[in-house]
């Protein structure tokens, strides 16, 4: 899809970005890893591509092994050949984006290597006109967080709030998740940033908030009056969010062994899809009113820790097929430990405790090696107050529901009740669909561009403010605790189905069923 395009589809108006980005300069570190190569150079190939992205942008990478700039900037071709949505590569795009793109070897707690940087990162202000304005993006093992914030403020090579106050450009640090591991963790790692950042400085990726089908659940609240009247306890019975993979660990089980479905997928990606969903509206779309509301739902949801042993499941997926391909059980995957209790899979029922959703159960499912891949949040509304129908041979009267489907085929379903057509009275459930592939055509950006554009802009209202963090793991730690305490066992399922039974038992407890998907 390019530029061209975007102005055919009438619906792709308004589409691009009317951002304002300066020239600036962003330093990765991990530059020769996986999510530079698989998201973040292809991301910023396609900013280049179709975004007004000043042509003095400048990426430098730092990384441990020794490369000179053009070793680097054949790696990034080649990682942009093989990942870009966008293909083929246009080469008078790539050629203006790779005289911008340099090296910097060096370890990440070694102060020269540090101050190469700073040094390399003049020149090019000087050189290229990037006027001081840094985004600094720590796509490395999170254990490296702490050294390279430390290195970047005390070798100068970022610079604090005051610099961009007297005119001499701004400094930013964007910090892929896991934002810690724990509560105290998390409290932590803030602390040692905060020596070097202030919060207006740092960015807390989730990849989530970059998806325009996460976006569009408060365009689809907020920007349209008939819903909101209808979103709370009155109308709606339950909510189930579902963050399904088929996907197995893909060789990431060191990192996976500490962390487990909790803490890689609820602690983040689906807090914000429950805040979203039941938030309230902010007073405006900047950062600080979105932020603001999203915590208040986080703190309405003061867990139990008597109740939440009996509320939540984990478990681990035994060995069997999944789409007709043998895969071992998660105690026989590389790298697991054989008697391991990191749960590949954990389902919750939340309440949330205010006045809009007093007594209206949020029930979250994620785990990996499920039946297929899908992000769904569905709205369960309460069935109509007198059954009219019942008695006239209608048949079981189906709730309606309202699904927003954040992937794959991303749309949005409202399932009602309509009369068969003929002489009886009989009812069925049908669909009323909006599908974005058909609306708007096109693939849609991917969330690194989103995400990264928006830090260049200095928009931080889809990153994650540091007391969402905290509240997050706050949760997340009551309910490992409670798994802890209790023994809770952590039980099994088939690879390739929905989950344990005990998941099921969690939701038919209250005469629910999760949906099939
Ligand atoms: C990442 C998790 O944050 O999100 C992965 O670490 C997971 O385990 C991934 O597979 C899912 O992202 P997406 O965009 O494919 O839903």
């Amino acid at each position: 899809m390019s530029l061209r395009d975007l102005t055919i589809n009438p619906l792709r108006i308004g589409m691009r970005s009317a951002k304002h980005i300066e020239p600036c300069i962003m330093v990765i570190f991990g530059a020769t890893g996986d999510l530079t190569s698989r998201k973040l150079l292809p991301a910023l190939y396609n900013l280049a591509l179709e975004h007004p992205l000043p042509p003095q942008f400048t990426v430098v990478g730092m990384a441990r092994r020794p490369l000179s700039h053009d070793d680097f900037r054949k790696m990034a071709f080649d990682a942009i050949t093989t990942n870009s949505r966008t293909q083929p590569i246009s080469p008078s795009v790539w050629d203006t984006f790779s005289k911008g793109i340099f090296y910097n070897q060096g370890e990440f707690h070694d102060r020269a290597a540090f101050e190469r940087l700073g040094q390399l990162l003049d020149q090019i202000d000087h050189d290229r006109g990037t006027l001081g304005n840094r985004i600094f993006y720590l796509a490395t093992q999170p254990e490296f967080y702490s050294d390279i914030a430390a290195m970047l403020s005390e070798s100068g090579a970022a610079r604090p709030p005051e610099t961009e106050a007297e005119g001499k450009g701004w400094s930013r640090i964007v910090i892929e998740k896991p934002f810690g591991h724990d509560l105290a963790t998390a409290q932590q790692l803030n602390a040692d940033l905060s020596r070097a950042f202030h919060e207006d400085q740092i960015y807390r990726m989730d990849h989530y908030l970059g998806k325009e089908t996460v976006q569009n659940i408060l365009v689809f609240r907020f920007g349209n009056g008939i819903f909101e009247p209808i979103w709370n306890r009155r109308y709606i019975e339950h909510v189930q969010i579902t963050v399904a993979e088929s996907l197995g660990l893909e060789g990431r089980a060191e990192y996976y062994e500490s962390a487990g479905a909790i803490r890689d997928i609820l602690q983040n990606h689906m807090m914000q899809l429950l805040t979203l969903t039941a938030m309230e509206p902010p007073v405006n779309f900047g950062a600080a009113a979105v932020r603001d509301e999203k915590l208040k739902v986080l703190g309405a949801l003061p867990p139990v820790l008597r109740e939440i042993a009996n509320d939540s499941v984990r478990a681990q997926y035994s060995s069997g097929y999944v789409g007709g391909v043998k895969v071992p059980a998660y105690r026989e995957e590389e790298g697991v430990k054989p008697d391991s209790l990191t749960e590949s899979y954990v389902a919750v029922k939340l309440n949330i405790e205010n006045w809009r959703w007093a007594g209206v159960p949020f029930y979250l499912r994620t785990g990996k090696r499920l039946a297929k891949r899908v992000t769904e949040i569905a709205i369960k509304f309460r069935r109509p107050p007198y059954l009219l129908f019942q008695g006239t041979g209608a048949g079981e009267l189906a709730t309606d529901v309202l699904s927003m489907r954040i992937q794959p085929d991303e749309g949005i379903t409202l399932r009602f009740n309509a009369k068969v057509p003929g002489g009886e009275m009989h009812l069925r459930a049908v669909n009323m669909d909006f599908f974005y592939g058909n609306t708007f055509g096109g693939t849609p950006p991917e969330a690194y561009e989103r995400l990264l554009l928006d830090a260049m802009a200095g928009d931080a209202t889809l990153f994650t403010r540091i007391d969402e963090t905290l509240a997050a793991w706050r949760l997340v730690d009551t309910i490992v605790q409670a798994w802890r305490d209790s023994r809770s066992p952590v039980a099994l399922y088939a690879p390739g189905t929905w989950g344990p039974e005990a998941a099921d038992q969690l939701i038919e407890r209250d005469g629910h069923t999760w949906r099939r998907l």
